[in-house]
């Protein structure tokens, strides 16, 4: 009648694959109980560690939840307890966590009557709350683990992409707050052909590379020069810290999400490690905050 779960961070777009590519992270994230209750409905009882709305409307994971139980038949209704680790506008899929959460929750304790990637349209009416679009590109990874790619959202086309085993993730939050709508809307509605040309290259070159654990195409494809030419400016120290995870070892760097986080890949956990601690002295340096995380890609 219960059951608690780990909501994992994401990190979205991974460079040239905006609103279209993403991966989750094994080791970092939030955790949620859940309960059915006798009450029908949805109630977010409990939120520690963030200061987010109770009311279920307001709530991404009440909302996501809600969603969900408009197209099943309950004859109970269910409790959130939310636990968040993931810092809202931190570019790791705070928002995604939470509602995907609640539907993979809530799903479970119906005796599954959905698939994971059922869940997905569900979770994203929770992005939709967080950020004024329902993108699919945190909440698909955080559902599917590993790396997904979503082909399209209408209708709904959702591929989970293989990857090799050895894949790392270091994640660097310098601690400010991007909203992901200001982020999106700063953005230029129209890119050239020449720059898509580039941009659908890299996205082809790096699902090529995820398949065939080709870490140099992965690495040659971590490009992208339409949207972090634009939100990079947002970010403090960013130049500076991707050029930190190059000299120490990156596959690749960019902007994680809609940021203010930027991400780096690597093949072994060491190097992610040295690139993690290299990242750091950046933000020492500059006396700038940070959380930095680093975590296998599963
Ligand atoms: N693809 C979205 C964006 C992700 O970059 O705006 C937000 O987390």
């Amino acid at each position: 009648n219960e059951i608690k779960i780990f909501c994992p961070a994401t990190i979205a777009n991974l460079s040239c694959g905006f609103d279209v590519l993403g991966l989750c992270l094994a080791t970092a994230g939030d955790e949620m109980i859940i309960r059915k209750s006798d009450l029908k409905g949805v109630r977010i009882t409990k939120i520690v560690g963030a200061n987010l709305p109770l009311e279920t409307e307001n709530n991404v994971a009440g909302v996501a939840a809600l969603a969900m139980l408009e197209e099943v038949e309950t004859e109970f209704g269910f409790e959130i307890e939310i636990y968040k680790n993931i810092k809202a506008g931190s570019g790791i899929g705070s928002s995604a966590a939470s509602s995907a959460g609640a539907v993979f929750g809530i799903n479970e304790l119906l005796g599954r009557p959905f698939t994971r990637k059922e869940l997905v349209k569900f979770a994203m009416q929770g992005e939709k709350l967080a950020s004024g679009n329902a993108h699919a590109d945190n909440v698909a990874p955080c559902l599917l683990g590993g790396f997904t790619l979503v082909r399209c959202s209408n209708p709904l086309d959702i591929i989970k992409i293989d990857s090799p085993s050895e894949l790392y993730a270091t994640v660097v939050h310098p601690q400010i707050e991007l909203k992901t709508s200001d982020a999106r809307s700063v953005l230029k509605q129209t890119v050239s052909l020449k720059s898509a040309i580039t941009q659908w290259g890299n996205v082809g070159g790096l699902v090529a590379g995820l398949y065939t654990n080709d870490y140099e195409l992965i690495g040659r494809s971590l490009h992208d020069e339409i949207i972090e030419p634009v939100r990079s400016m947002l970010i403090p120290g960013f130049d500076l810290i991707k050029k930190t995870a190059y000299e120490n070892g990156a596959l690749g760097s960019g902007i994680s999400g809609s940021g203010p986080s930027i991400f780096a890949l690597s093949k072994g956990k060491e190097t992610a490690e040295k690139i993690a601690q290299a990242m750091s002295k950046v933000y020492d340096e500059i006396n700038l905050p940070y959380e930095i995380h680093v975590s296998k890609v599963n």
